[in-house]
């Protein structure tokens, strides 16, 4: 199996989203090394420690996982990198569920160096806009901890709904954490031309 408009390209501007690559390994395992106190928050909790499940070495597992995901057409994953070659984040689809439901969890996060500058909202833009085209989804939702101002925010200004308040939903970071779900569906942005035409109003003020 593989997944419908996977492998892609997707990009704004320099913000571009592409599949993890071999030789991504050295940069993603900088990246997450030097991010550990900025991610383990709002991440799942790893088996071992931050060191050992973020290396070169575990970046292989991981790429190997996600292409599983891909296989099983469960998932999408995208490195982000500003240019073609300078990773600073990831996205990815997860849990993606066809026929009468089409559709998909969405998970992020991105760099601390990098952060502020309306690089997520864009790769979310972007992501969605290719979820509802080439994927042939209709919904995608993220779940977010309440506490998590910054990722609450990149749901907000893109103007996903706020669906219902979910107790105890995921086990993040050592325990079973509460989260806000926040969805959006083709008909929330058809008439406007996608999310990401959206998006683009909203940053020109
Ligand atoms: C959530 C996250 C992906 C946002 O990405 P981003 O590209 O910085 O998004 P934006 O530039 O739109 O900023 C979003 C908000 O972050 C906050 N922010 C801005 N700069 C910041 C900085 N340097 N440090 C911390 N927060 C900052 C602001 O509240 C901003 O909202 P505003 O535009 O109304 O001011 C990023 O903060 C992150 O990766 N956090 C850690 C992991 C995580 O939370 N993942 C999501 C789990 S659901």
């Amino acid at each position: 199996m593989s997944v419908a408009g996977y492998p892609a390209v997707l990009a704004e501007g320099d913000v571009v989203l592409r599949p993890y690559r071999r030789s991504d390994a050295a940069q993603w395992s900088e990246v997450r090394r030097y991010n550990e106190r900025w991610l383990r928050p709002w991440e799942v909790t790893p088996p071992g420690t931050w060191e050992e499940t973020n290396s070169p070495a575990a970046f292989r597992i991981v790429r190997r996982s996600l292409k599983a995901g891909v296989r099983a057409g469960e998932s999408m994953p995208f490195a982000i990198c500003l240019g073609p070659d300078r990773l600073v984040g990831h996205i990815g689809l997860g849990n993606i569920v066809r026929r009468a439901f089409s559709s998909a969890y969405c998970g992020y996060w991105i760099d601390s160096r990098a952060a502020g500058k309306g690089i997520m909202p864009t790769a979310l833009a972007l992501l969605v806009d290719h979820a509802f085209s080439a994927a042939r989804l209709h919904r995608v939702e993220v779940n977010i901890r309440p506490e998590n101002k910054a990722s609450r925010r990149v749901v907000e200004k893109l103007g996903f709904r706020e669906e219902g308040y979910h107790p105890h939903y995921m086990y993040i970071d050592g325990a079973w954490r509460d989260h806000v779900g926040y969805a959006v569906t083709w008909e929330d942005v058809a008439a406007e031309g996608g999310l990401l035409a959206r998006w683009r109003r909203i940053r020109a003020g």
